[in-house]
């Protein structure tokens, strides 16, 4: 294995690009689906990567555990530089695990549980072969299910069992991260939470950081310390979860931090809606300044001509706009705007 620092952030992505052949008028050319990502995570945090369909979560994802290969920047894991040879792919393998949206097809269903989880044990050759099936039974065990099930298909597993048979196949390989692509949106509301609860717990028990990609910021709030919100491939706003539900600095955070549904009815009532205006530009033709610009209420001129880079705008926030030192952007709270104070009552004379 090569050789690592432990001093160092778990996973430091710089300046990652990806690009797929498009068809760009009559010719198929590349164009960048991701361009200048950069991120650190720290062992045993959770990060969130958000942002609408077809932003490129998953391509970024994909990319930094080593399914696409990169078309730019580097990815260093424990303070190593990751390069082709076969040892660095063997370091991701070990490292990082991803966990698939969707538990119906990223299971084989010709096999059962228990071969599906020694699948990884054989090919990284982690255990020899007589210790497979006593820890493919502890793997089920540690994300809530019985022994019972090793012998199953995963036909007769319902959504949530198999989701929670995709999260014990990644941790069987004891990875320090593992990147959750949008791990439960194809399961109920109830399923999930049980999920992600028990996501949680495993963290607290192993130290295990989480990438967590979703397009819906409820469902990272709770689990993550930090998010990465993504507009069109490139990162428009980063900060501690905290501040970004309370100050955002980007329009387009902002509009998605009102689409957020509020449980207490009175609030949901009250709360304020921002709009988007216009279409999401396609990535074969995109805007030459802010690549918001073209949906973004307070786009000005300066907009237009030159794209933002992403600047530090508190300690831990960055932010890609131009004007967010002038736009009084509003929280979660603030966006809540009919429940006013009660009015104090009339002094009596
Ligand atoms: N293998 C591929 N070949 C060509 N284009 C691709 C490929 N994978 C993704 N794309 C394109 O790259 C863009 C980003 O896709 P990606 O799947 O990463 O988005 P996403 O944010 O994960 O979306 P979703 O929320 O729908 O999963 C899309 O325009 C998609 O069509
Ligand atoms: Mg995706």
């Amino acid at each position: 294995m090569p050789s690592t620092n432990d001093a160092a952030p778990l996973l430091e992505v710089t300046g990652l690009a990806k690009a797929f052949p498009m068809r760009v008028g009559r010719h198929k050319q590349k164009v960048p689906v991701v361009e200048g990502f950069s991120l650190y995570m720290q062992r045993g945090e959770s990060v969130g990567l958000v942002g609408e369909s077809g932003c490129g979560k998953t391509t970024v994802g994909r990319t930094i555990c080593g399914l696409y290969e990169r078309d730019g920047g580097t990815v260093r894991i424990d303070g190593h530089e990751v390069g082709a040879s076969r040892e660095d792919e063997a370091l991701v393998h070990k490292t990082i695990q991803m966990v698939f949206q969707d538990p119906y097809t990223s299971l084989d269903p010709r096999k059962t549980i228990a071969d599906i989880l020694a699948e990884p044990l054989k090919v990284q050759r982690l255990a020899p072969k007589d210790q497979w099936r006593e820890l493919a039974g502890k793997a089920v065990e540690s994300v809530g299910l019985k022994r019972d099930c090793l012998d199953r298909y995963p036909f007769s597993l319902s959504g949530g069992q198999r989701q929670r048979i995709a999260i014990a196949r990644a941790l069987i390989c004891d990875p320090q991260l593992v990147i959750c692509d949008e791990a439960v949106s194809a399961l109920d509301v109830s399923v999930q939470a049980q999920v992600l609860n028990m996501l949680a717990d495993l963290q607290a028990k192993t130290d295990v950081a989480y990438l967590f990609i979703s397009h819906d910021l409820a469902v990272v709030r709770h689990l993550c310390s930090r998010i990465v919100v993504m507009y069109l491939g490139r990162i428009v706003e980063e900060a501690s979860t905290d501040e970004l539900f309370s100050h955002p600095r980007h329009p387009y955070v902002e509009a998605l931090l009102s689409a957020v549904p509020e449980p207490d009815p009175q609030r949901a009532r009250a709360k304020r809606r921002v709009e988007l205006e216009g279409e999401l530009p396609p990535l074969t033709d995109l805007p030459q300044g802010c690549i918001f610009s073209t949906r973004c209420p307070f786009a000005t001129k300066e907009c237009l001509a030159a794209r933002p880079q992403l600047e530090e705008c508190a300690p831990g926030h960055r932010v890609a706009c131009t004007r967010w030192r002038d736009l009084q952007l509003k929280g979660t709270d603030e966006l809540v705007e009919a429940i006013a104070a009660p009015a104090a009552p009339a002094a009596e004379s």
